[in-house]
Formats: structure tokens, C-alpha cells, sequence
């Protein structure tokens, strides 16, 4: 069914060119959030500032200062791969009472998520380019996420490939080292062998118990959903609570 996942989900951009800079290069301390870039005019003498939810932390090997990222402090949600960001514009649209944190690895459709968060003049997300294994083990600080989405992960359905799924057993592990006592994970695939991977993971390791659905609008569903439901594909879905258990009660 995915021998041609590709066309779906696309090329893969590897590895995440990091350094790009997008911001005239001010630091405000480790931690500061440079969520603003400039943009040089043409003789390169004038520059003008423009608003932008890409953010680029002060270093990539300490943890992230939630309340430095968003300017305040409030429950922290991520979108992992977000995509075009069509879900994160909705739940932040929504919930102006959380932070929203959109994680891709490629610029380009963090860039279009950029220009939905300032149509809709979002002050409450943020975007992070990076390879989001990377951020979870090495940037995110413990219990300090309340729910993570997981929606349309790359399915790599060749075996040789299984290695590149985000879902294994250690990442499982930081799903559950960085959420909140109550934290939630919210997953939805169109594969079914890897959602029942997933799920095989997500319940063995005894971090999580399956809670049911949240029932959403039509005009939370991300990009790859519209296009999924438009073929007529299922979609496979779970949402896992986290359990106080394990090395991280
Ligand atoms: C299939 S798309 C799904 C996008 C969106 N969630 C949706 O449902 O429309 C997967 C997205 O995750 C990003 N991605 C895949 N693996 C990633 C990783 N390890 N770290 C960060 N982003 C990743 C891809 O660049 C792509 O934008």
C-alpha cells in the first residue's frame, strides 16, 4: 500500500541545516527567544523587521526555558512534524491559554505554518526547525509538556528502514520522562502497521493507559488528513494518558 509512500509524504530533508539563520543573529542569552528576523533590502544597507514565530534557541545543548521561549508561563503542547500547521493554527486559535510549540525538519512548511500564525496574529506558538528525536532527548526539560500530537509520522514501510520511525522503545521513554503527571499523547496514522506498532510500544511499556477520542471539528484536521479522508482511507487513531509509573513518577 505505501510502496509509493513517497509521493505522499514527500522528500525527506536530512539532515536539518540547523545553522540556517533566519534572525539578524542578536542573542538575548542562552535561553533568549529570537522570534523576530530581518530582512536585508536589496543594497543591503536598510533592513526592515518582520514578526515571526521561528525560533532559534541561544545553544541546541541545554535544556529549553519554557517560560523564556513563550514570554509567560502556561501549559506547553507540541506538534510533532507539524506540517503546514493546519492543526496547530486551530488548537492555538483555540486554547489561547496554551503555548504551542510546532516541531518540522523542514523550513519550508515551518515557514507557511509562520504565515498562518501571523494572519491570524498568533502570539502563542512558537517554531522550532529540528530533528524532533534530537529535541525531545536533549531539550526538553522533565514533566514540562501537557500533551504532545503525533499526526501522519513518516511510516518508513521498508524494513531496512524501521529505524528511521520516530516510534521505538526509548523514544516511548522521553514521551513519558517529558510529560506532565497528566500529560496526554495523541497519535493518528493512515498505516496500519505502524499504528499497531505504536500502540504494541506505547502499551508494553507500561507509561500510558488508552483514553478515548477527543472528537475534533473539521477544521482541526491537518493537511495529510484532509488528504488521507479524501481518498477514502482509514485513519487510525489512539490518545494515551500518562501514568504515574517507572523512573519518572
Ligand atoms: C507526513 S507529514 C505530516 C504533517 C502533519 N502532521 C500533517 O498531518 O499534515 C510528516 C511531517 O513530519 C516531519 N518530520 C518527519 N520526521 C521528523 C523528525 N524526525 N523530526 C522533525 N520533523 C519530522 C516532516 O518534515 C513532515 O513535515
Amino acid at each position: 500500500m505505501h510502496g509509493s509512500w513517497r509521493h505522499t509524504y514527500g522528500k525527506q530533508y536530512w539532515p536539518p541545516k540547523i545553522s540556517e539563520n533566519l534572525s539578524d543573529g542578536r542573542r538575548g542569552g542562552t535561553q533568549g527567544c529570537r522570534a523576530e528576523r530581518t530582512v536585508a533590502s536589496v543594497d543591503g544597507l536598510r533592513q526592515e523587521s518582520r514578526p515571526t514565530a521561528i525560533y532559534k534557541p541561544g545553544n541546541y545543548l541545554e535544556p529549553l526555558n519554557w517560560q523564556a521561549v513563550f514570554g509567560r508561563e502556561a501549559p506547553v503542547e507540541i506538534d510533532v512534524g507539524c506540517g503546514k500547521g493546519a492543526f496547530l493554527a486551530w488548537a492555538a486559535r483555540t486554547r489561547p491559554g496554551h503555548d504551542f510549540l510546532g516541531v518540522d525538519r523542514q523550513l519550508v512548511r515551518l515557514r507557511k505554518v509562520d504565515r498562518k500564525v501571523q494572519r491570524h496574529a498568533l502570539t502563542n506558538v512558537r517554531l522550532l526547525r529540528l530533528e524532533f528525536s534530537y529535541l525531545i532527548s536533549k531539550l526538553i526539560p522533565n514533566a514540562s509538556v501537557s500533551a504532545y500530537y503525533i499526526f501522519f509520522p513518516d511510516p518508513w514501510p521498508k524494513r531496512r528502514h524501521a529505524a528511521k520511525r520516530l516510534f521505538q522503545p526509548s523514544f516511548v521513554t522521553e514521551l513519558h520522562r517529558t510529560l506532565c503527571r497528566t500529560g496526554i499523547v495523541n497519535v493518528a496514522t493512515d498505516d496500519a502497521p505502524y499504528f499497531a506498532q505504536i500502540s504494541e510500544l506505547v502499551n508494553a511499556s507500561g507509561f500510558f493507559r488508552a483514553e478515548s477520542q477527543e472528537v475534533l471539528p473539521e477544521e482541526a484536521q491537518t493537511e495529510f488528513e484532509k488528504i488521507f479522508l479524501a481518498k477514502g482511507q482509514s485513519i487510525h487513531r489512539a490518545r494515551w494518558r500518562r501514568q504515574a509509573q517507572g523512573i519518572f513518577p
